[in-house]
């Protein structure tokens, strides 16, 4: 995915949540230098931040005296965003008022890109009047904030105030980050998970797809440069960073978000395994057993692939296959009847692959001749080939931009 942060990191007791925050936002392909206030050095050891980015951490602006460079403007020139998590009710009501004593909020009033701010502190810190305005000024100004969480915080008492999620975190940061990579400019539609198809108020029809294959092509294609979005059902693995993510529950509430969406997308990844069939009438209420069994009566459900690749405004489309056995005729036979460009085949009776499993192993082969083999591999790497190894029909259709 890319992008260069500057992650600030000010004096609160949530501080060694931003290492989290620094690893991802570094496994996720971001260039990461890193700024601590004196206080925030009371917390965290400026090295491991050091060690953790692979670049000096700044604390002090005066320590190089004999260095030429103005260390602010230079970065600034560097810097897409600046992600201050911590921030502390000190830090906010300075950036408010333009306060530059010290290297983070000098850097701030540098700094040219957007500004994304995570604050952390005390209930009461949080609704102070002085809080609340240093909050409402920077919002004005064009500040993005991720708001902070309800739980136990670390002084003991319960409330608002604690640090949102690292992963929440790095999650805004990367969609306000520059995408950068093969598959920039383009957008992809990623489609996840089961679907579930009420038979009464609390039973479900469904499968066991876990979404791990959707969800690691949907963060493929993100770190890969591409603007993703990923429409899912229930999943069983985190959700994907720097994606917008759309949950449905039943097949027909993902077509009608794939008619609505796909369109507007350059490729679309059909993933999901979504219920084939779904009860005819779902019973009211809750079925009681003490009543005896019954005969539930199921239907098809519509055919989403098929439905999308008859359209004349459908996106780059690619179907998946799971085959049992490696079935190149059947694949591509389904291809074609789905009207896809490509389709990837996966033999889900192969030991330790497929729908439950980490690994996985596929055949991509394309409307147009092409076939290539990505060998067995966590799914996450597999992903990664199929994009690769369609990228140029893609980008080819759409003109190469
Ligand atoms: C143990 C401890 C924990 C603190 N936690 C927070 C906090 O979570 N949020 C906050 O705004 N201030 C917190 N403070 C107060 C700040 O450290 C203090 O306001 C400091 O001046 C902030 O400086 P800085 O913004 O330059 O880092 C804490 C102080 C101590 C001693």
């Amino acid at each position: 995915m890319g992008g260069h942060v500057v992650l600030g990191v000010s004096g609160g007791i949530a501080a060694y949540k931003s290492v989290e925050i620094l690893r991802s936002l570094v496994r996720r392909g971001s260039g990461v230098r890193v700024i601590m206030t004196r206080h925030a050095t009371e917390f965290v050891h400026p090295r491991t931040f050091a060690v953790l980015s692979g670049h000096p951490v700044e604390v002090d602006q005066w320590s190089r005296p004999t260095e030429p460079g103005v260390d602010h403007v230079e970065l600034s020139r560097w810097a897409d965003l600046l992600l201050i998590a911590p921030a502390t009710a000190n830090i906010l009501a300075k950036l408010a008022a333009g306060v530059a004593d010290d290297a983070l909020t000098t850097y701030a009033l540098a700094h040219r890109g957007d500004l994304l701010l995570a604050p952390a502190m005390n209930t009461v810190m949080w609704t102070s009047p002085a809080v609340r305005q240093a909050l409402s000024v920077l919002r004005e100004r064009g500040a993005h904030v991720v708001e902070p969480g309800s739980g136990e915080l670390a002084c003991g008492d319960e409330g608002e105030g604690r640090l949102a999620d690292p992963e929440r975190i790095v999650d805004a940061s990367l969609r306000l980050l520059p995408r950068r990579g093969p598959l920039a400019g383009l957008g992809i539609l990623v489609t996840a998970g089961p679907t579930r198809e009420p038979v009464d108020l609390v039973r479900v029809l469904t499968n066991r797809s876990s979404g791990r294959m959707g969800v690691a092509l949907a963060q493929a294609a993100a770190d890969l440069g591409a603007r993703v979005t990923l429409l899912h059902g229930p999943l069983g693995v985190p959700r994907p960073l720097g994606v917008a993510c759309h949950r449905v529950e039943t097949a027909a509430e993902m077509g009608a978000a794939l008619e609505r969406m796909a369109p507007r997308h350059d490729a679309a990844f059909l993933v999901a395994a979504v219920a084939d069939f779904c009860p005819v009438r779902p019973v009211e209420g809750k079925m009681d057993r003490r009543e005896g069994g019954g005969t539930l009566e199921l239907e098809p459900v519509p055919d989403l692939a098929a439905a999308l690749g008859a359209r004349e405004d459908r996106p780059y489309l690619v179907v998946f296959a799971a085959e049992a056995g490696e079935d190149r005729d059947r694949a591509s036979a389904k291809m074609r009847t789905k009207g896809a460009d490509a389709v990837v085949l996966n033999d889900i009776t192969a030991e330790g692959l497929g729908m439950e499993a980490a690994d996985n192993a596929v055949t991509v082969i394309t409307a147009s001749g092409g076939e290539r083999a990505v060998p067995r591999a966590p799914k996450e790497a597999v992903a990664r080939e199929i994009l690769l190894a369609l990228a140029g029909e893609i980008l080819e259709r759409t003109g190469g931009r």
